[in-house]
Order: C-alpha cells, then structure tokens, then sequence
C-alpha cells in the first residue's frame, strides 16, 4: 500500500567513504554507519540517502557502478548491507539507494562484453557510435562535451568507434532506447525493492533520453555543448512512467530525482502526482547565487535576491502540484557555512542555524549533508594533489592548459571544489577526528577537527545539533510547516528572507538575517502578536513592531488566526 510517507519526511545524506570507518582501512563502511544511527535518528532524522554503496572502481567515487546488485567490498558484504537496512528499520529510518542508471562503470560486465566484439549484443546497452573520418582525422560523432570538460565521446580502442560518456571517460552512457537496457534497470529496482528499501534517488535522472539521430550543437553559446540534446530528451517521461508501473509503484517507495538543469516546465511534469514518475526532484538554483552562470568553480558576490529566487520559485511551481526538495548541502557542493558570503570566524553557529531555519521551513522535504548538522566548514587544501574528486583535477587541468598560472587555477578550484564536502566526517577530536583509528584516510582531514566536531559540538552551549532538532522537530509537529503555502515577503530586499506559511488556521512567519552585522526588519503586522517558537539567539529584541535582528540571527513566529 502507498502511504506518503515522505511528505512529512527529513533525510540525511550519507557518503559512505567518508562517514565513519569501523575497520580502519581509510574507507568508512557499513559497520561505521550501523554505530552511528542512533546519532542520526536523534537528530529527528526519519530517512537516510546512501550515496551508492555498490560495486565500484571509484573513478568517480561510486558513481561509477560496477554491479548494481553487490555492495563493495570496502564497504563490507551483502549480509552487512540487510543488517544496516534492518538497524535502520528498527529506529524508523527509511532507506534511500542511491541509483546511477544514466551510465556504468566501463567494468560493468555490460560494457565490457560490449567493447569486446562489434556483434556483441550488449553493443546496444550503449551509445555507440562511428566517429567523422575528416582526411586523416577520426572526429568524435558528434560536437557534445562531457559536462565533466571535453568530449562526451571516448575511441573503442583503435576501432572508429566511440561510446558516449556526458560524465568521466570511465562513465559510459546506457542506451536507454533499447528496451532491454530498461527491463534490466526494472530489475535493479525490483531486487532492492523486495530487499525492503524504502527509496531511490535517480542520479542525472533527466538525462537518460536523448535526441536522435545524434547531431552537432550549433548553437553558438550552449551553456554546455550537446545540453539541449542531452538534458530533459524526448522520451524522458515516457521512460519515468514505465519504471514507476513496474517497479515503485508496486511497494511503498519514495523517489527523488537528481536534476540537471531541468526547465520548469519538465520540472513541474516529472513531480505532478497525477503523472507518476516522480515524487520530487532536487532543485539546485539557488546554490548557483555565488558562482557564475552555474559554473561552480567561477566566483562572483553573493546575489541573496537570487539564492531567494532560487530557493523559493520552485516551492511556488509545485505548490499543489506535487512535492518538493530543500537543499543547502550535498557531495557535490560547498559547505553552506563556507559561502553565500558568509563570515564564520564569529558566527559560525549563528550561520549555521540561520541557513537551516530559513531552508528547512520552506515547503519540501529537508535533506541534510552528513556534518551540515554540527557546521562543518570547507577544508584548506593547500594544493591539487590534496584534491581526490577527478571534476577538480579536469578542470585544474584545463585551465593550466589555457595557460593560467597553476596558482590562480588553483585558487578556482578550491572556490568550488565537490572536495570540500568529501572530508572524512568529524567525531571528536582524536586521531582522524574519530573517523577511524589512524589508518590514513582516502580524503584528507580538514585540519579544523580539533575545533569543529560532533562531541565539541553536543557539549557547546551553542550546539548546531540541538538546535537542527529544534527546527526539525516544528517543522514535523506542524502542519501548517508541511501542507502550508509559501508566501513571501520582502522579496527584494538583499538583507534578509522572510517568509509565512499558512495552513488550517495557522500561521508561521519565518526571518532570517542574512548579514553578519545588525539589520532592522519591519514585521507585517498579523506577526506582531504572534508567540515566538523558535530564535537562535538567546534574547530578541522587538520594539514598536521593529525586530532588531543580530548578525546570521534567524526567528520563526506562530500565529494562530
Ligand atoms: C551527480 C552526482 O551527484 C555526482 O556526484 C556524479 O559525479 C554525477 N551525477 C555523475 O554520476
């Protein structure tokens, strides 16, 4: 029976390479994550996102999948995998696979039987195709990049064939057009639905249809040669319905997808119940508000009326539709208290808990990143080789190409690093920051552990975890948090977010400074006698309906009409 379980649902994100490492190996595992969930369920988390736990090479850290139904090896073995599902169970946490069905691991037996013979029939699991013979020149099909840099086309050895890969070389695209490519993806889900889990996130889920015959982009400035092609394809809803007839739909799961780029028309389409395909969709714009044109590694002034837009448009857009995601943190990003322009060096807790309150009161599911919970912050790499995601060695890689000089390279890198987010999680402050013993870990450390971790912060006064179960814990006892719509309020100032939600009756009024000095806020008058649920400061100081808000200072207002 389908419940909607996930409506009311928070979700931790857990990378499992570097969450918590019981055999002390330099990789976190399964058993590491079983000693944790106590910690993760009182955080009032009521379901956890693996990022993928299966067999894997690791050219792009697990989303490069080797075999969809084994766990890998670093990570322990099957019957680890049943007993954490189970431990989960057991304190009421759902369970959410991470699934990579846009492409495999070149090791993926699939690819290698393909890549074995031109007759092979796992030849059409992928895209492949003939390479332009220009001369004496081979060119790649067609002029598409990879959005990880350069082609999206790799050469089967000597052959004038070549595979598609939109991410690593290592990363090669299913062909989602052969139909038994999408009966063996139906079976993936089927054998961890009857396992009993509770969920899937699709990885770059809207890519999985493209446009054929495949053709060049001509359009002079793509935001990525080939997108318009690759991104939200022909058959995409097509292909999401008939997974969700033979697969979710017959047991009680929940689905996000991964998103790229989507347009708003698409975006709306693959979560509007009535449609079944998905259950919500990840929106990223507003993490876009301190870079350039969604380009990660190019900084620009944080644009808080974008990060609003952002954050708030696609609250709007599924309002009543279907259900929506909230996001500040992920694998793939920065640290938030590390960006929007925020200054940590005194407010770090005060960022922190604004960010949360501000975000997590929207409308949608709140999914937090393993350590956004005690603030965790960017790491100081000091130079590329400290760096292990293959995104910042590409990139680095390029720019010095285009002779930049390496530091200056560097310096973009480390703005926008996926790195960041992929230190080991902080414990405590022994060896490693308890992520292990002391066998050296695959990521370095963020030297900050002695500083910023969970035991310092469960015993702070200003303790980051308490307060995110605060936040959490009126975000789930209150409807008018859940169902309420969303209205805004100030949308142009470049001060602060404030927002209401309002549901049966009630009514929350939600603020948040977004400054690291004071800022007067003028409260709509229905807030004025509204009883004040939660504030990250100790003390508020309201007068003549002017809140006088301190630096990263967030409140949330109750009013009962
Ligand atoms: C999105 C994932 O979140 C990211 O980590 C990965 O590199 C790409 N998809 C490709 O699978």
């Amino acid at each position: 029976m389908r419940t909607e379980w996930y409506k009311n649902a928070v979700v931790y994100q857990i990378y499992p390479l570097s969450f918590c490492d019981a055999n002390d190996d330099g990789y976190g595992d399964i058993e590491g994550i079983i000693s944790k969930l106590d910690y993760i369920r009182d955080l009032g988390v009521t379901a956890i996102w693996f990022s993928p736990l299966y067999k894997s090479p690791d050219y792009d850290y697990g989303y490069d999948i080797a075999d969809y139904k084994a766990i890998d090896e670093k990570f322990g073995a099957m019957e680890d995998f049943d007993r954490l599902l189970n431990e989960c169970h057991k304190r009421d946490l759902k369970v959410i696979m991470d699934m990579a069905l846009n492409h495999t691991s070149i090791e993926h037996p699939w690819f290698r039987e393909a890549v074995s013979s031109p007759d092979s029939p796992y030849r059409d699991y992928y895209i492949i195709r003939k390479g332009k013979r220009e001369g004496d020149e081979l060119l790649p099909p067609s002029n598409w990049e990879s959005t990880f840099t350069g082609s999206a086309w790799e050469r089967i050895g000597d052959s004038d064939d070549f595979y598609l890969h939109l991410f690593c070389i290592e990363q090669a695209d299913l062909n989602w057009e052969n139909p038994k490519v999408r009966e063996e993806v139906v079976d993936i889900l089927n054998f961890w639905l009857k396992k009993g889990v509770d969920g899937f996130r699709f990885d770059v889920f809207n890519m999985y249809s493209k446009v054929y015959p495949i053709q060049d982009d001509d359009d002079i400035k793509p935001f990525q040669k080939g997108a318009k092609y690759y991104v939200d394809g022909p058959r995409m809803h097509e292909f999401l319905k008939e997974m969700n007839e033979k697969a979710m739909s017959h047991y009680d799961c929940y689905t996000v997808g991964e998103s790229y780029h989507p347009s708003s028309r698409d975006a709306k389409e693959y979560i509007k119940e009535e449609n079944r395909e998905l259950d919500s969709i990840f929106n990223f714009d507003h993490l876009n508000s301190d870079n350039i044109g969604g380009k990660k590694f190019f900084k620009k002034k944080f644009d808080l009326k974008e990060f609003k837009r952002g954050l708030f448009d696609p609250q709007h857009d599924s309002f009543g539709e279907g259900w929506n995601t909230l996001v500040l943190e992920n694998h793939d990003n920065q640290r938030s208290v590390s960006r929007f322009g925020i200054s940590t060096l005194f407010h770090r807790y005060e960022a922190a808990t604004m960010l949360a309150t501000i975000t997590y009161m929207g409308f949608g599911i709140p999914y937090i990143y393993m350590g956004q919970e005690i603030g965790m912050t960017n790491c100081h790499f000091h130079n590329i080789d400290e760096m292990k995601d293959p995104v910042s060695h590409m990139v680095y890689k390029l720019m010095c190409s285009y002779h930049m000089p390496k530091r200056l390279a560097f310096s973009f890198i480390r703005f926008g690093a996926r790195d960041h987010a992929r230190v080991p999680m902080q414990w405590d402050d022994s060896v490693n920051a308890g992520f292990n013993k002391g066998h050296e870990p695959w990521q370095c450390m963020n030297p900050n552990y002695k500083k910023i971790n969970v035991k310092k912060d469960l015993e702070s006064d200003k303790s980051i975890y308490r307060y995110f179960q605060k936040v959490l814990k009126i975000k789930k006892e209150n409807d008018a948090a859940i169902y309420g719509e969303v209205k805004e309020y100030d949308k142009d100032s470049t001060r602060v977010v404030a927002y209401s939600r309002e549901y049966e009756g009630k009514r929350l009024f939600i603020v948040g400074n977004f400054l690291n000095r004071k800022t007067l806020y003028i409260l709509p008058r229905w807030v004025r006698e509204g009883k004040i649920l939660l504030d990250n400061y100790e003390d508020i100081s309201i007068k003549e309906g002017v809140l006088d808000l301190k630096p990263y200072q967030a409140v949330i207002f109750e009013v009962n009409k």
